[in-house]
Order: C-alpha cells, then sequence, then structure tokens
C-alpha cells in the first residue's frame, strides 16, 4: 500500500474516531504521538529514509526540500525532531503572542470532511514566546529552517500591537531561521487591520528595524508577512509595496479565508461555523493570490504558498505560479504524511528548482 492509502484507510480513521465529538482532541493525540516518536532513538534515521532531497535556497537559507508544515499546526513547537522525522523541509512553529493565552472557547475546530476543508477559531491559544523561546534554547538542532510565526496577544489593543510583536520578535530571534508577522488570522479582533497600509508599514518597519538591530550589524534574518486570501487585489498591491519599502523578505500567501465557496452540500451546515476555512475550498484563491504576487512584484519577493494544497499536483502549481516554497496543514490532515513525499518527489521530478532565488 503507498504512503497516502495506509495513512487514509489505517491510521486516519482512528485519529479521527477519537475523542469522537471534538477534532481538536486527534490534534493533540497527533503532536503528542509525535513529540515521543521524535524522541525516540530510530527517528532521525527515519527522515533518512523519507526526506526527499529537493533543496533550494530561499531569502539566503537552504531548504531541503520544498514542503514546509503551516502555523499553526506546532504552535508551542513540542514536535520539532517528529515533523523532521517526516520529511519536512521546514517547519513553521507558532503562532505565539507575547502573553500566553488560551484561546476561543471549545469547540473550535471542526471538520467539512466532503469538502477536504476545516474550519477554526482557535484564537492562538499558545504558551506565549517566552515558553516557546525557554524549550528552543535547548532543543537539538533541525535538519531544516525553523520559521516563528508571531501575532497580536488578544489581551493588548490594536494601538500598542507593534510593541507586542517586537518584544516576541526580540525573545525568538536568536531562535527562529525567519520570522513570519501574522496579520491575518480571522480569529483576533482586529488583527486583520494591521493588514491596512499605514498600520502595516509602521509594524513591517519596526520589526525589520528590530531584526536590524538584533543582528548587530550582520545580515538580518528574514522576516515575512503572511497575508489573507480575502484582500482584494489593490490591497494585496499596497502589501507588496510597503513589503519592498521595509526590506520584507518574502510573502506568505495564504491565512484562512472568511469565505464559504466550494463548499459540499454536506457541509454546508457546519459551513455556518465562525472562523477561517481552510482546505480543497481554498485551492483556487491561493494560487490565484501567488500568481498575483508573483506578478505585481515582478517576480523579486519570494512567495510561501500555502492554502488548499491537497495532492502534489496542487504544490507544482503553486510552484509554476511564482512560489518558491509551499506549506501543508488541512491536506496533511486529510492526506497524512505521504502528501510530503508525494511533493517532494514531483517537486524533484520538474527539475532545477524555479523558485530559486
Ligand atoms: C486549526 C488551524 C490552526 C491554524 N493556526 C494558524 C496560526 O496560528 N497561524 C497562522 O499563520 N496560520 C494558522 N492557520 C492557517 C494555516 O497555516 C494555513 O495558512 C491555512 O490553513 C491554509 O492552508 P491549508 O489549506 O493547507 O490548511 C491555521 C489553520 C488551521 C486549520
Amino acid at each position: 500500500m503507498e504512503g497516502v492509502q495506509l495513512y487514509s484507510r489505517l491510521l486516519r480513521p482512528v485519529l479521527f474516531r477519537l475523542g469522537s465529538g471534538d477534532p481538536e482532541v486527534a490534534h493533540h493525540r497527533t503532536i503528542d504521538a509525535l513529540r515521543l516518536f521524535g524522541a525516540a532513538p530510530g527517528a532521525s534515521t527515519l527522515r533518512g529514509l523519507v526526506a526527499v532531497d529537493a533543496p533550494r535556497t530561499v531569502f539566503g537559507l537552504r531548504f531541503p526540500n520544498p514542503v514546509g508544515l503551516a502555523a499553526g499546526m506546532d504552535k508551542n513547537g513540542v514536535a520539532l525532531p517528529g515533523w523532521a522525522a517526516l520529511g519536512f523541509g521546514h517547519v513553521e512553529v507558532g503562532t505565539v503572542t507575547w502573553h500566553p493565552q488560551p484561546g476561543n472557547p471549545k469547540p473550535r475546530l471542526y471538520r467539512l470532511p466532503a469538502s477536504g476543508a476545516l474550519i477554526n477559531r482557535m484564537g492562538f491559544n499558545n504558551d506565549g514566546a517566552r515558553a516557546l523561546a525557554a524549550r528552543l534554547r535547548t532543543a537539538a538542532r533541525l535538519p531544516m529552517p525553523l520559521g516563528i510565526s508571531i501575532g497580536k496577544s488578544k489581551i493588548t489593543p490594536v494601538a500598542d500591537a507593534v510593541a507586542d510583536y517586537r518584544s516576541s520578535l526580540a525573545e525568538l530571534y536568536p531562535y527562529g531561521d525567519y520570522f513570519a508577522v501574522n496579520v491575518s488570522s480571522p480569529n483576533t479582533p482586529g488583527l486583520r487591520g494591521l493588514q491596512d497600509r499605514g498600520l502595516l508599514d509602521e509594524l513591517l518597519g519596526e520589526l525589520t528595524r528590530e531584526a536590524a538591530r538584533l543582528a548587530y550589524g550582520g545580515t538580518p534574518k528574514p522576516v515575512l508577512v503572511k497575508i489573507a486570501p480575502d484582500l482584494d487585489d489593490a490591497a494585496i498591491g499596497e502589501v507588496i509595496e510597503v513589503c519592498a519599502a521595509r526590506s520584507v523578505a518574502g510573502i506568505i500567501a495564504t491565512n484562512t479565508t472568511l469565505a464559504r465557496d466550494g463548499l459540499a452540500p454536506e457541509d454546508v451546515a457546519t459551513g455556518a461555523q465562525a472562523g477561517g476555512l481552510s482546505g480543497r475550498p481554498l485551492t483556487r484563491r491561493a494560487l490565484d493570490v501567488v500568481a498575483f504576487v508573483h506578478r505585481e512584484s515582478a517576480g523579486r519577493l519570494p512567495i510561501i504558498g500555502v492554502g488548499g494544497i491537497a495532492a502534489p499536483e496542487d504544490a507544482l502549481r503553486m510552484l509554476d505560479a511564482g512560489a518558491s516554497l509551499v506549506q501543508v496543514y488541512t491536506g496533511f490532515i486529510y492526506g497524512g504524511p505521504g502528501l510530503v513525499r508525494g511533493i517532494s518527489r514531483a517537486a524533484r521530478a520538474t527539475g532545477a528548482a524555479p523558485g530559486d532565488r
């Protein structure tokens, strides 16, 4: 049986039945299992067996293959060797906030299986930047780059957002290879407003200055911004201009959507839940945003493409549209670890890395 089938026929049914009412239980069990598995002696040997080499250099970092784990899966960075063992080419931990916070009341995660989708309104449940820094301080070196996604604490007013993000960046700076500024989660009131030109310019200006200060005259670590798929072309154009003006290293496109297009009839009722929709209904929009950013930036801004990648072909389309790297979340939940290998193989088979920059 191929890896994807092994997962979808055997493991996924068991996982999906865990805590039958609440998919978040399956999520925590998976992370726990990966944490234990990653700490086991054979884990790094497994990476040697399953990881596919399709290397590329993007914003100055060398990635062993183009497939990353998207933010939100391992918010607290507890299972890093586990993700490495599964063959990922990078992992983005977080989103973390300066203040530890519990997130929204449960239930806050819903499966829409007929649509290959999820709806979540987690609300940045995380241990906080200081706890993540303490964990990473003693973590073993990873065989692939580590991204750290930072967001605004719920208790911090939008007017004080810049200082809140800056504190997280400063605390975590020694431990990340790149930093993702999350201004696109739909589940923190006011957060998406930080994508507006003036606020974004102030926020990214401050964070890139802080990264330069923390680099002590060396090359600052890359700071990227993650955008929502619900921005229109004009707004995305403004984000690109701000990125160019503020030496932002790249754009991660996209986060979850507030739209509810493309749901299977069986999922329309669940689709009424508040939160961000991810997975297959997002595939087309995320691809269009990636293509738009690539075109508008004349190919000068590296892009990490994310949203609705459920099969290797989806990833290849993202790479063709101008992404240098891709990330998966929902497709990984439904497709399992075989997806990571499948995409890396497909990317390798297409030859040179077109997104290298
Ligand atoms: C349960 C869940 C939690 C998420 N949490 C975060 C997060 O903390 N930070 C973030 O930038 N994106 C978060 N995301 C968005 C994903 O990183 C990704 O951008 C989005 O789900 C689209 O990709 P996908 O269709 O492959 O899932 C989350 C997604 C899900 C489903």
